[in-house]
């Protein structure tokens, strides 16, 4: 039998005519599943089973039950994981993380190697070796810091932060490239923020532009400030993102990289929303790509409802 979902006002005759079927109903064709009702509204909605929405229609008629709407329904999912899924996920990431840390770690055993065999090494040498070190130990600590900054998601800390320390301190943690130029904006701007996600945010979009220009080129952050809202653009002149692509980014575990745990722009994502903020990106392929995201000045105010209006606009992909 084909189910349906029918939604009722629930006045008070509604009310009565419902409890006279409780107590008399007992051989109808029509098999009701669930019961919800929405205090708010004053609404009821039923699922049930029944052979047809005429059936349920003349069901109503006879208990002298107003109806508001009749739906059918192909299938109610509630969108809780069942095991299976959540261990195909747990599976994958930890088949990309394995894979991703290999190569850094193979990195630091041939230094090392090196190190032991040669003895004597000569000063230019040794600053050859610990960057190489250095550069390894960076990259694996940022993909564990992505899986694990994903994998569980923490409170904010909110506190009045400068934006320009922030990208100060998330350019300090990554190991930039001699040919990378980060142009830094000249303004300051101040947001209500938690000061750790926003340097893991700004650390993977800038780690991502400048992996889309291979390692060379130039990646501009630029900050305005409207009094309501704290803008930060991540521009860079990169492969840009193709059309085919750009719905995918924010998904968990997507890459297009061979080295990737997919899970950058889907921290971003989460953060920007826990900030209530909105994340938005144009790109134009081989021109590069811009990542903006507007904040929310105070926190507080974003529990205002003119704000969060604006800030639960879906993310909004657009190619140039
Ligand atoms: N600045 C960028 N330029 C071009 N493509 C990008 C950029 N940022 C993200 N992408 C695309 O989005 C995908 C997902 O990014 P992300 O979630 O950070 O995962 P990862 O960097 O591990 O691949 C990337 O694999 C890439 O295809
Ligand atoms: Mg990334």
């Amino acid at each position: 039998m084909p189910t349906f979902i029918d939604e009722h006002f629930m006045d008070n005759d509604s009310l009565n005519a419902f409890k006279n079927l409780v107590n008399k109903d007992s051989q109808s064709h029509i098999s009701t599943k669930e019961v919800f009702f929405n205090q708010a509204q004053q609404k009821l909605y039923c699922i049930l089973d029944a052979h047809s929405e005429q059936s349920i229609r003349d069901y109503h008629e006879k208990f002298g039950l107003k109806c508001k709407s009749i739906m059918p329904i192909q299938q109610v999912t509630f969108g809780v994981p069942d095991e299976s899924e959540k261990l195909q996920v747990i599976g994958e990431l930890a088949a990309r993380l394995a894979h991703d840390l290999r190569n850094p770690l193979s990195v630091i055993k041939n230094v090392v190697e090196i190190m032991e065999t040669k003895q004597r090494l000569r000063i230019e040498e040794k600053i050859i070796c610990y960057g190489r070190l250095h550069r390894a130990i960076n990259r694996i600590s940022h993909q564990i810091d992505e899986v694990l900054d994903f994998v569980r998601p923490t409170k904010l800390t909110i506190e009045e932060n400068l934006l320009n320390e922030i990208i100060s301190s998330a350019i300090e943690k990554i190991a930039k490239p001699d040919d990378i130029v980060i142009n830094l904006p000249n303004n300051f701007v101040y947001v209500q923020c938690d000061f750790i996600k926003f340097e893991v945010m700004i650390t993977n979009l800038i780690i991502n532009a400048i992996q889309a220009m291979n390692n060379s080129g130039q990646v501009d952050i630029v900050l305005s400030d409207d009094g309501k809202f704290a803008t930060l653009q991540v521009i860079d002149r990169g492969s840009g993102i193709p059309k085919d692509v750009m719905p995918k980014i924010f998904e968990p575990l997507f890459t297009t990289k061979q080295i990737g745990t997919g899970l950058g722009l889907a921290s971003c994502k989460a953060i920007v929303e826990q900030h209530k903020g909105i994340i938005h990106v144009s790109s134009s392929v081989g021109k590069g790509t811009t990542f903006t995201i507007q904040i929310p000045k105070s926190h507080a105010a974003a529990q205002e409802p003119q704000a969060s209006n604006k800030a639960s606009q879906p993310q909004i992909a657009s190619i140039k």
